[in-house]
C-alpha cells in the first residue's frame, strides 16, 4: 500500500522551552539517521513556537499552533493573532479541539470565524471534530459530526478546501487509552467524507482526514493501514521522543 501519512504531535500544555528544544534536537538527529516518508507537524505550546520555527532538518517537518484568535490585533488580552503566527513562519493551526470546546467554551460560531480567518491566511487549519461516548451510544455520531462540520465550515469558499484537514477525534478516546476500533474509524471517516461531499458538491474528495485518540506505537501501524486514514493527531504518545519517532517510522507505507 502506498500512501503518505501526516503525523501531527499536539503537545497540549506540556514541555517548557528547554524541553521543546531538547525534543527538537533529538528529532533532528532522528531525521538525519532515518528517511521519513511522512509529513510531520509539531504543535508546541505558544512559548516554544518561535524557537522551533525553521529549525527542522527536513522540509517535510512543519510547525503548528494549538490556538490563535481570529481578530487581526487589538484589545484581546491573552490572545495571539494569525498574522503574528504567520510572521514567525507557522504552517498549521488546530481549530475546534474538544478540549477548547469543553474547557474554554469555544462554540461553533467562534470555530467558524477561526476557520475563515485561517483560510484567508497562509496558515493551514486542522478542524477537529468528534462525538462524546453518550452521543456514540445513542447512535448520534454521524449527526454530531455533521453539525460540527456544517457550522464549522459555514460560508467557506470551496476553492480554499485544499488548505484544510479534518481531525476525527472521538472525545471518549482522547487521553483515555481507549482507541476506536478499526471498523469504527473506517466507517466514521467514510461518514465524514460523505458529509463533506454533500456540503461541497463532491469537491472535497481529497481532503485529508486524520485520526486522533490514544494513538501510540502499539496501534499506529494497524490504524495507519486503514484506507481512509491519512494521518494522526497524537497527544500523549507524542511527548516522548522515542515513542514519537517510532510512530513516524511505522508510518512509512511507501
Ligand atoms: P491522546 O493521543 O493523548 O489521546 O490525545 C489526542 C488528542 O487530543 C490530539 O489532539
Amino acid at each position: 500500500m502506498k500512501k503518505r501519512m501526516i503525523v501531527a504531535a499536539n503537545w497540549k500544555m506540556n514541555k517548557n522551552l528547554s524541553e521543546a528544544i531538547e525534543f527538537l534536537e533529538k528529532l533532528n538527529f532522528h531525521i538525519d539517521e532515518n528517511d521519513s516518508q511522512s509529513s510531520v507537524i509539531i504543535f508546541p505550546p505558544f512559548i516554544g513556537l518561535e524557537s522551533l520555527a525553521g529549525k527542522f532538518n527536513s522540509n517535510n517537518f512543519y510547525l503548528g499552533s494549538q490556538n490563535f484568535y481570529y481578530e487581526e490585533s487589538g484589545a484581546f488580552t491573552g490572545e495571539v493573532s494569525i498574522s503574528m503566527l504567520e510572521h514567525i513562519g507557522i504552517d498549521y493551526a488546530i481549530i475546534g479541539h474538544s478540549e477548547r470546546r469543553s474547557l474554554f467554551y469555544e462554540n461553533d460560531n467562534l470555530i467558524n470565524k477561526k476557520i475563515r480567518s485561517c483560510l484567508a491566511s497562509s496558515i493551514n487549519p486542522i478542524l477537529c471534530i468528534g462525538e462524546s461516548l453518550e452521543q456514540r451510544d445513542s447512535s448520534l455520531t454521524e449527526n454530531t459530526l455533521k453539525n460540527q462540520l456544517k457550522s464549522g465550515l459555514k460560508n467557506i469558499d470551496a476553492l480554499k478546501l485544499d488548505k484544510l484537514m479534518i481531525a476525527y477525534e472521538p472525545i471518549w478516546a482522547i487521553g483515555t487509552g481507549k482507541t476506536a476500533t478499526v471498523d469504527q474509524i473506517y466507517s466514521t471517516h467514510q461518514q465524514i467524507k460523505g458529509i463533506l461531499n454533500e456540503l461541497f458538491n463532491d469537491e472535497s474528495h481529497d481532503l485529508p482526514i486524520l485520526y486522533g485518540g490514544s494513538v501510540n506505537d502499539k496501534n499506529a501501524k494497524e490504524i495507519g493501514m486503514i484506507d481512509n486514514v491519512n494521518g494522526f493527531l497524537i497527544g500523549g504518545a507524542s511527548l516522548k521522543i522515542e515513542t514519537f519517532c517510532e510512530i513516524i517510522d511505522l508510518c512509512n507505507f511507501n
